[in-house]
């Protein structure tokens, strides 16, 4: 398989961790990073080994030496950036949550479209193996027709951290948030009806979410995220002859449990991981765009966008009738 070049936007604290992951995936050379700070990028190109370190992020854009670009800034800067990278001609992997709104997002994947590039949300969760065994299993009918999923998410970052930035699109449910109602999204599909409560602060930022989605004949799910403090990640998919509980945190994790009902019988189940959790994510990029597709059919615009009109929804009722912080 050829080996694309990857660069690496941002220098902060998610791509100091995946660095190692990209060395590690066989269908990719990570050859440079971008910082709005040269010191910084080169600071990072020595202690991460890449090759190429560029000042500005449109230098990295500009660089015919890249072809994948993985966009690791704030979650308010993503539309920006994206843009820019896509209007250079690169294939993008986009950091989650993959924009601040659904309006963001249809805006990235029309531009794509016309440019004829890659672009896909970096939901690792998507592409964690033991997720896949999870889906597979629900798919197979071992726990019979899904009735409930309940997912939650949720600490308190340090006061300097992103999440407490409005401007730069934090708060709970787009950084947090987003896995617990990925996890319904994959399992459930499209709600008949979202309904929120929680709690914004007067600035705008979101602090706890509380998100019920109704799916008709009572089926739900349960998605809770919050930055007021540590929450168990746990997730647990309940069907009609069985529940399938994911250790927590549910989205990195490598193990899971089976009990199947009427009988009271449990299974466990566990999968290797690699690295640090994110190779398989990467190399799906190359492999897709090896078959010359422009979205990956696990983690397709469509979705990212589906997940995005429900947190827009969430965040119109929690603004409308959120308790204030
Ligand atoms: N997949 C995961 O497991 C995971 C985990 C954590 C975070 N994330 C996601 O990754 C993204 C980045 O999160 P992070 O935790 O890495 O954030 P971070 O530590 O704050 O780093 C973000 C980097 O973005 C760059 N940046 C560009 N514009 C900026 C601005 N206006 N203010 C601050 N920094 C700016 C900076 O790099 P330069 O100074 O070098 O330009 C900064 O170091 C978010 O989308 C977040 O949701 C994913």
């Amino acid at each position: 398989m050829s080996r694309l070049r990857w660069g690496i936007v941002g220098t902060g604290g998610i791509s100091r961790t995946t660095a190692g992951d990209l060395h590690l995936t066989e269908n990719l050379d990570l050859v440079a990073v971008a910082s709005r700070t040269a010191a910084h990028a080169e600071a990072f190109a020595a202690e991460f080994d890449v090759p190429r370190a560029h000042g500005d992020y449109d230098a990295l854009f500009a660089d015919d030496q890249v072809d994948v670009v993985y966009i690791c800034t704030p979650i308010g800067t993503h539309a920006e950036v994206a843009r820019r990278a896509l209007l250079a001609g690169k294939h993008v992997l986009l950091e989650k949550a993959f924009t601040t709104t659904a309006a963001e997002a249809r805006g990235l994947a029309a531009l794509a479209a016309e440019e004829g590039r890659f672009l896909m949300e970096a939901m690792w969760m998507r592409f964690n193996p033991m997720i896949q065994r999870v889906l597979d299993e629900v798919a197979a009918g071992v726990i019979g027709d899904v009735r409930t999923l309940q997912a939650a998410f949720g600490f308190t970052p340090p006061p300097d951290r992103v999440h407490w930035r409005p401007d730069l699109g934090g708060g709970a449910l787009l950084d947090m948030g987003v896995y617990p109602l990925t996890l319904a999204h994959l399992l459930l599909g499209i709600p008949d009806r979202v309904e929120a409560t929680g709690e914004v602060r007067d600035d705008g930022l979101d602090m706890t979410a509380s998100v019920f989605l109704r799916y008709g004949d009572g089926r739900f799910a349960h998605a809770l995220t919050t930055l007021a403090g540590p929450i168990d990640a746990v997730a647990a998919v309940g069907g009609t002859r069985g529940v399938i509980s994911l250790d927590p945190p549910f989205f990195l994790r490598d193990s899971y449990r089976v009990l199947s009902v009427p009988e009271f019988t449990t299974r466990s189940e566990s999968v290797a991981l690699e690295g640090r959790g994110y190779v398989p994510m990467f190399r799906a990029v190359g492999e897709a765009l090896a078959d010359g597709l422009r979205e990956h059919p696990l983690r397709p615009l469509a979705d990212t966008i589906a997940v995005l009109d429900i947190i827009d929804d969430v965040r119109r009722q929690l603004t409308e009738d959120g308790t204030p912080a």
